[in-house]
């Protein structure tokens, strides 16, 4: 491991910075490159039929400015702007974003691409670092400069001969994160000159880190920089385009805007050259999250994931911000409970502030559903598994019961080594408290209450496999049932704790009883039982329970 031979990336230039002061308090302006940066960067490039599928969701979500594509590069790129055009495809208020490199047949072929547009961001771009000047274009400063303002020349000279668009203008010097700021304000400035752009008509000047070296506040540094000391600032809009070299695009994003930048560009997802470009979605989330309108709809995050998948032939990973299978899933059993307690005061509480622990949004706003939430797996506590019951099943288990049935679901997780789903857990509810016993059966019963409001009973019961008919008195259906199971060779036996809640609605609805009996030797069981008669569902539940100790 020879980190020798690598130099750190650092920037020295500012000394007064006030970034990091700053807070964010509204969405930048958004660009996605997805259709130009991303798909370059794909194994296999979107078809013009895929990037008018990407198009559409794009347009979709609201971004107003999308960078297409580099039409002079390809047949499919340049075929694309012109379907979106011929077919008159973008709407009003959307600006489609061409990229050039400063050569004449390319800006020319750029033009033809957006003819009749009716708007359009011409965005043109070349390399000024160190690296590319020296050892890639080996060229000096001024030439690199020369190159810039010539294709910034012929740009105006063009836009003359296409009066039906209206153009705006873009200009980056690539590898800016690495480029002498100073000299990276002499190219821009030269090129602004060319353009010539008025607080009322602005262009918009991009910065890259190309390939990102540093921490983003170093880039922070550098926005802040040279906003302070751009000549013509309320003429241009700051715009940053952060790659993910070093995982790092979505806070090198964020530090520019407190730094300063207006506008930021990026894709779906993070898609882009090697490791991405920023993931603008995951930013608006971000934004949202802190109360902050993000200024693009995502409330159908899996949907325009699909869309994604299908024309990128990407994957995104289970943990990717807000959108990855896993995100809003809770493993661990303390994080259950606090979910748990967190959601129902949310539901109780009057005003809408969310606070909901381990759940940064609602995942209901972007369409995920509360459904995965809470998977149960053998770190899951008790909290989690009586959570699951009652959100999916209905179950409200007394808290009593919850560490008695998490051990059954410990015991199956170890066994299978596997998560259970709400649905499994369901199954094995019933197996374990509700499943037909052949040795612990309620049969045939008859109640008659008296005046006092005491009441009789006969049952055919079957306990421990052998049928009785038991005649009993007390002073309800449940004790005189008890009663009569007491008399059966369970002298010692109680009643700890009973509950019972209705199942469904309507008038054959069912219920469920859940009764706790003690042996009178400091062993309990539950037992559940399940009628649309409630003294049948708690006889039941009895007897359930009483199997237990049979075990
Ligand atoms: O990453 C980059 O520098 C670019 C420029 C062309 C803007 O994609
Ligand atoms: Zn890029």
């Amino acid at each position: 491991m020879n980190y020798k031979k690598y130099v750190p990336h650092i920037f020295t230039g500012l000394k007064d910075r006030t970034w990091p002061g700053n807070t964010l308090s509204k969405a930048p302006i958004w660009c996605s490159v997805d259709l130009r940066d991303g798909n370059q960067a794909l194994p296999v490039p979107m078809s013009v039929e895929k990037k008018l599928t990407f198009w559409n969701t794009l347009v979709d979500m609201g971004y107003k400015d999308i960078e297409i594509g580099f039409p002079s590069a390809s047949e499919t790129e340049f075929s694309f702007a012109r379907k979106l055009i011929d077919e008159s495809l973008i709407p009003d208020g959307v600006r489609i974003q061409v990229l050039t490199q400063s050569r004449e047949h390319l800006i020319r072929k750029t033009f033809e691409a957006v003819a009749g547009a009716k708007q359009a961001i011409i965005h043109l771009y070349n390399s000024t670092s160190v690296q590319q000047r020296e050892v890639v274009f080996k060229m000096t400063k001024q030439e690199i400069i020369d190159i810039a303002v010539t294709g910034a020349k012929l740009i105006v000279e063009l836009e003359k001969e296409y009066p039906q668009t209206e153009f705006f203008y873009e200009y980056s010097p690539e590898s800016f994160h690495a480029t002498e700021i100073d000299y990276a304000l002499e190219i821009c400035e030269a090129v602004i000159e060319v353009f010539q752009p008025t607080p009322q008509k602005k262009m918009i000047i991009n910065l890259p880190t190309t390939v990102e070296v540093a921490t983003p506040n170093v880039f922070a540094d550098q926005v802040e920089w040279f906003c302070k000391n751009l000549k013509d600032r309320e003429s241009i809009v700051i715009s940053v385009h952060p790659h993910n070299d070093r995982g790092c695009a979505i806070a090198t994003s964020e530090l520019a805007m407190l730094a300063g930048a207006d506008r930021v560009e990026g894709t779906l997802f993070g898609n882009g050259e090697r490791t991405g470009n920023a993931d603008i979605l995951a930013i608006a989330m971000n934004l949202y999250s802190q109360g902050i309108d993000p200024g693009v709809k995502i409330n159908n995050i899996d949907e325009i994931a699909d869309i994604y998948k299908e024309c990128t032939l990407m994957d995104i990973n289970q943990r990717h911000p807000y959108v990855g299978e896993l995100v809003f899933t809770a493993f661990s059993g303390s994080h259950q409970d606090a979910i748990n307690k967190g959601l129902k005061a949310y539901e109780a509480q009057s005003d809408e502030i969310w606070e909901v622990p381990y759940l940064p949004i609602d995942p209901q706003d972007i369409g995920r559903s509360y459904e995965p939430i809470i998977r149960i797996n053998s770190q899951s506590g008790k909290g989690g598994v009586a959570y699951v019951l009652e959100t999916f099943k209905g179950y409200k288990l007394p808290k009593a019961m919850h560490p008695e049935f998490a051990r059954f679901v410990q015991k199956k997780t170890d066994e299978t080594g596997k998560e259970l789903s709400p649905d499994e857990i369901y199954n094995l509810f019933h197996a374990v408290y509700l499943s037909a016993n052949d040795r612990y059966r309620l049969g045939k019963y008859s109640i008659s209450s008296g005046k006092s409001g005491e009441v009789d009973i006969k049952a055919d019961i079957t306990l421990k496999g052998k049928q009785y008919t038991m005649k009993a008195h007390g002073n309800g259906p449940i004790s005189a049932f008890f009663h009569g199971i007491k008399a059966l060779g369970y002298n010692d036996f109680s009643i700890e704790e009973y509950s019972e809640h209705a199942l469904s609605l309507g008038a054959d609805a069912e219920a469920i009883a859940y009764v706790q009996v003690s042996d009178g030797k400091g062993n309990k069981h539950f037992g559940t039982g399940v009628d649309s008669n409630i003294d049948s569902a708690s006889m039941k539940a009895i007897l359930s329970s009483l199997s237990f100790f049979d075990a």
